[in-house]
């Protein structure tokens, strides 16, 4: 099992992502909040981009915003593997995706907790990640909700029916317990549960 990290819980983001530089975590999670498709914000990119120096692990980027083109163009400065966007937003998604692959970037489509799996059916050749959220996108330190696990397998169902590749990544109360629902998925995205620990490896290790 892959893991990426998380920071959004993080009191002091610079030092703990210098620390998870020194694990073996395979990506650091950044979630971007517009106030608008969730009510909270996030810190410029400017801001992002001087934290992002403090880490040499690729990115996985989460715009939980309403107008990713406005995003996509930033984020894909840094060192980013994906940039995921949500199948809820008013925008057109394909010219969003699109907007990604100019990049060469991988791309990612998300999923709230009521949303329909059928409905990232029309995307499904264009995408290179499903990100299953498992709480509601807006903040850190919720709790696991517990369909998530029929969901994710609800995915893996339908990448497999149209023999798709993308990867099933679960975002949202993921620990050590919670993690065994989630077989299913190649990545596993979790923060409180390590940001909050005074062992980051032993945590990410706990994951695998
Ligand atoms: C929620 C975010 C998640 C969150 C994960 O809106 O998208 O990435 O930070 O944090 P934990 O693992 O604490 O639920
Ligand atoms: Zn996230």
């Amino acid at each position: 099992m892959k893991v990426s990290a998380s920071f959004l819980s993080c009191s002091n983001p610079a030092v703990d992502l210098a620390k998870l530089n020194e694990t073996d975590v395979d990506f650091i999670h950044v979630d971007i909040m517009d106030g608008k498709f969730v009510s909270n914000k996030t810190m410029p990119f400017s801001e992002m981009k001087n934290i992002s120096k403090y880490t040499s692990k690729r990115l996985d980027v989460h715009l939980m915003v309403e107008n990713p083109k406005e995003y996509i163009p930033l984020y894909a400065e840094l060192n980013t593997e994906y940039i995921t966007i949500h199948v809820e937003i008013d925008e057109d998604i394909m010219e969003c995706l699109e907007l990604i692959k100019r990049y060469s970037i991988k791309a990612g489509l998300s999923i709230k907790p009521n949303t329909k799996v059928s409905e990232l059916i029309p995307y499904l050749p264009y995408i290179d990640m499903i990100l299953v959220m498992s709480v509601e996108p807006g903040a850190g330190g919720q709790a696991f909700i517990e369909e998530s696990e029929d969901r994710i397998n609800e995915v893996r169902a339908l990448l497999d029916s149209y023999n798709i590749p993308a990867v099933i990544n679960v975002d949202g109360g993921i620990n050590g317990d919670t993690v065994k629902r989630c077989k299913n998925c190649d990545i596993v995205t979790s923060g409180s549960y390590i940001v909050k620990s005074d062992n980051f490896q032993e945590k990410i290790s706990s994951l695998r």
